[in-house]
């Protein structure tokens, strides 16, 4: 039976007290709204339904920009989750499947858990919802069990003392099916402390109907809802944790994991090697067997095989460093590519350029890609050995097996096999040092007075 997925994000999320929409605020460097949407990605969902409200367009924007075949639904005013439900049911009319309600800021509910409700509700229930024991429940609304069934869920504001007491909660995560749904939700009253259709209301009524609502027990950390900059923190923590972990399962040594940071989107290749103090920005490929040494920050970019990254070496957004290369300490490279064997092991700033294999680049190579206006490319083809200090000034083009004189300002291009020299010649006048010396050692005893 195919399956259809609504992810509600259409509240204002004012807890945040932000100017930008609650699910577009980032753990693992990516939106909320991605995590939940990396998720329908593995359940294989059929159609995926967003409904947005408050800053329609931005959240829009970010969920068109994962997946260009997702559904929007605009709900105008935010008039609870049953409402938002509601407003997205008739982009479901055709589908006879069931539907998965998601929260976009309830980022870490797992595939399995979600298949575990699907096994659940093929065995004879109706409405399948996802539930945890909170250490702290707080606000979270509270799951009313009889003989194993779900009669109730009781929000926060509306429960009584005793009613708070209970610890098992809800995830907001319910999966019926589509009819069903639809059906339900038209029921949907307003009468409580918000006056907001609650989409946890369908559950009393179900129960009245003679529906059987079954409950799928998680862990709490899947179920952690952000609605403060306190609970998006705590996701940061616990995202970061289980990443970690995850990494060290496939074979990664992490020197010191706690003081790793990782995307939603970091892929690292068995038995590489990652130093303290490292930064995995957005879109970083490792392959394996490389070495990755302390505070290296890395972002859109890709390590080879065996290569060697840092310290202190900085990769920015389209950067691909081939197999065996090494890039040293105080080295910044973007939008470039380095060949096989290579090696940029010293203070340099490469930007816009393709270098080939076993080149080597000397300490306080700079490539001077920018003349205020625009950007230029610069080649340097393999083999080549550009001696330290030197600038490059792009466009340009240095041929294979090629030296660079230390020192030069490289204006033009250098031909295979050659000889680049550009800096002024040296002269010995001899004798001439020693006589300013004793010179200026004479005026300085003059001065004071010795
Ligand atoms: C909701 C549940 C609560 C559960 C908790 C889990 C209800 C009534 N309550 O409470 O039982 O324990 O989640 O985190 O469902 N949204 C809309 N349109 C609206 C209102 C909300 O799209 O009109 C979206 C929000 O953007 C958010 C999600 O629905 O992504 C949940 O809304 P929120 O206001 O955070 O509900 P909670 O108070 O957390
Ligand atoms: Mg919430």
């Amino acid at each position: 039976m195919s399956l259809a997925a609504i992810v509600l994000c259409a509240g204002n999320g004012t807890r945040m007290k932000s100017n930008l929409p609650k699910v577009l605020h980032e753990i693992g460097s990516f939106p909320l709204i991605h995590h939940v949407m990396t998720t329908t990605c593995q359940l294989d969902v059929s159609k995926t339904i967003v409904v947005v409200g408050h800053q329609a367009e931005e959240v829009s924007k970010a969920a068109i920009s994962f997946d260009e075949n997702v559904v929007i639904v605009e709900q105008k005013e935010q008039l609870g989750t049953g409402h938002a439900v509601r407003e997205a049911m008739p982009e479901l009319l055709e589908h006879t499947g069931n539907v998965i309600i998601l929260y976009g800021d309830v980022p870490f509910i797992s595939s399995s858990t979600i298949k575990k409700m699907i096994e659940k509700k093929n065995i004879g229930s109706d409405i399948v919802i996802a539930g945890f024991k909170a250490q702290h429940p707080g606000a979270y609304g509270r799951i009313v069990l009889e003989n194993e069934k779900i009669i109730k869920i009781i929000e926060a504001k509306d429960a009584t003392k005793d009613e708070l007491e209970n610890n098992l909660c809800n995830s907001g995560i319910i999966l019926s099916n589509s009819r069903n749904l639809h059906d339900l939700t038209k029921l949907l009253k307003n009468e409580n402390a918000n006056e907001e259709f609650y989409l946890t209301d369908i559950i009393e009524i179900a129960n009245n109907q003679g529906q059987i609502c079954s409950l799928v027990l998680c862990p709490e950390m899947e179920t952690l809802g952000v609605n403060t900059r306190l609970e998006l923190s705590k996701a940061e923590t616990l995202f970061q944790k289980a990443t970690r972990e995850n990494c060290m399962n496939n074979g990664v040594t992490l020197a010191s994991p706690e003081n790793t940071i990782f995307s939603l989107d970091t892929h690292i290749g068995r038995d590489t090697w990652i130093g303290h103090n490292v930064v995995f920005g957005p879109g970083v490929t490792i392959e394996s067997e490389a070495t990755i040494k302390s505070f290296c920050h890395l972002e859109k970019c890709h390590v080879g095989s065996r290569a060697k990254i840092g310290p202190f070496a900085r990769l920015r957004p389209g950067t691909e460093i081939g197999n065996s290369s090494q890039v040293g300490n105080f080295v910044e490279i973007k939008n470039s590519s380095v060949g096989e064997d290579s090696k940029i092991n010293h203070l340099s700033y490469i930007g816009d350029t393709n270098i080939g294999n076993t080149v080597n680049i000397g300490a306080g190579t700079i490539t001077c890609n920018y003349d205020g206006v625009n950007k230029h490319k610069t080649v340097i083809e393999n083999g080549t050995f550009i001696g330290s200090n030197s600038s490059l000034i792009a466009p340009l083009n240095i041929g294979s097996d090629v030296i660079i004189g230390a020192g030069s300002v490289i204006t033009e291009n250098v031909p295979k096999n050659s000889l680049g020299i550009a800096r002024a010649r040296q002269k010995n006048k001899i004798g001439l040092g020693q006589k300013i010396m004793r010179k200026l050692r004479g005026l300085r005893y003059s001065s004071t007075g010795k």
